[in-house]
């Protein structure tokens, strides 16, 4: 016993120290040790191979390699798609292309694409030679985009940093989006738009909302709503409903003349139940972070609704002659 003492190795010579004659010299306090170093070893390399797994595949993981998940799900664009297609305003629409009905083979560079919706609500309107860069930086809308319509036409850039997806464009539009940057960012925008480019911006939420029959708590609930949406994200301080009203005055200080109407999503829950669950439970989860009773936040979402109208800001601006 003393001769394996002497070779073994620092580790085991831990054990070897404490080592003591148990039930007849069967058992001893040094296999005991030896074999509870080998399952921490087992445990700590199952560990290793489990949680590397887990990372390679983490959000984390795709945020290293693929760029960044920026958060909005492919059910939510493809739900509000409906709502956004029936409440975009016409004549807008038809004051935008009739103007670059004037322009040969305009580019319409779409800002915050997702799935490309805004093209799809457009394209038939609008003459036959438009050509489309449509700018996203989320890899599921990038890779969404890319299968619809081929790389080409497709920009993967971070617009909170990245403003060169703007050269060239003789339309800048976007749906849904302004209202997740900040005052600062607008700024920068809108001195990065090329000068002659006509900027169509619809669906930017305003704030506005009506939720019908009413709850007692909604007044409390739309509050918190409005002051979860207020956080800081890439592009700054987020606007929020203060966005449609920021761009309108920040186009007409550098020359553009602004149109600009209110149009409404109408959302009946008993027909568009997805969607209405969906926006529910945006709000519940608002109210809660700016704490809102989980109980009171509960009883507020399951309260049965007949109609939810939220309000947007549609825009067009013209540039100066
Ligand atoms: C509310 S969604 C609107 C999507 C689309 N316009 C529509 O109407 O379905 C906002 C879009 O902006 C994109 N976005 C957010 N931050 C971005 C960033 N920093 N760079 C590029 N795209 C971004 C999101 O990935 C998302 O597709």
């Amino acid at each position: 016993m003393v001769g394996r003492q002497r070779t073994r190795n620092g580790l085991d010579s831990l054990f070897l120290s404490k080592q003591r004659s148990l039930g007849g010299g069967s058992f001893s306090l040094y296999s005991l040790g030896r074999g509870v170093v080998c399952l921490l070893f087992a445990f700590g390399a199952l560990y290793v191979v489990v949680s590397g797994a887990w990372w390679s595949r983490s959000p984390q993981a795709a945020l290293r390699s693929k760029g960044r998940n920026i958060g909005y799900s492919l059910d939510w664009i493809s739900l509000r798609a409906k709502q956004d297609l029936m409440a975009r305003d016409k004549s807008l629409i038809g004051m935008l292309s009739k103007s670059i009905g004037t322009k040969s083979k305009p580019l319409v560079v779409d800002v915050g694409s997702g799935t490309g919706a805004l093209r799809r609500a457009l394209a038939p309107k609008l003459p036959r030679d438009v050509s489309w860069r449509m700018v996203d930086h989320d890899p599921k809308m990038v890779a969404d985009l890319q299968r619809r319509y081929g790389k080409d036409q497709v920009v993967d850039a971070d617009m909170a940093h990245d403003f060169s997806y703007l050269d060239g464009a003789d339309v800048v539009a976007a749906t849904a989006f302004y209202d997740l940057v900040s005052d600062n960012w607008l700024d920068s925008f809108v001195a990065h738009l090329p000068k002659k480019s006509i900027v169509y911006a619809a669906l930017t939420y305003n704030g506005k909302e009506t939720w019908e029959p009413s709850h007692p708590q909604d007044a409390r609930v739309m509050d918190m709503f409005q002051r979860n949406h207020h956080h800081l994200n890439d592009f700054g301080m987020r606007l929020g409903g203060k966005a449609a009203s920021a761009m309108a005055e920040k186009l007409k200080a550098a020359g553009w003349r602004v149109h600009t109407k209110e149009t409404w999503w109408a959302i009946q829950p008993s027909i568009e139940h997805d969607l209405a669950g969906m926006l529910t439970e945006f709000h519940r989860g608002a109210a809660v972070k700016q704490g809102m009773d989980a109980s009171a936040a509960r009883a507020w979402a399951s309260f049965p609704r007949d109609m939810i109208r939220v309000g947007h800001v549609d825009m067009l601006a013209f540039p100066a002659e």
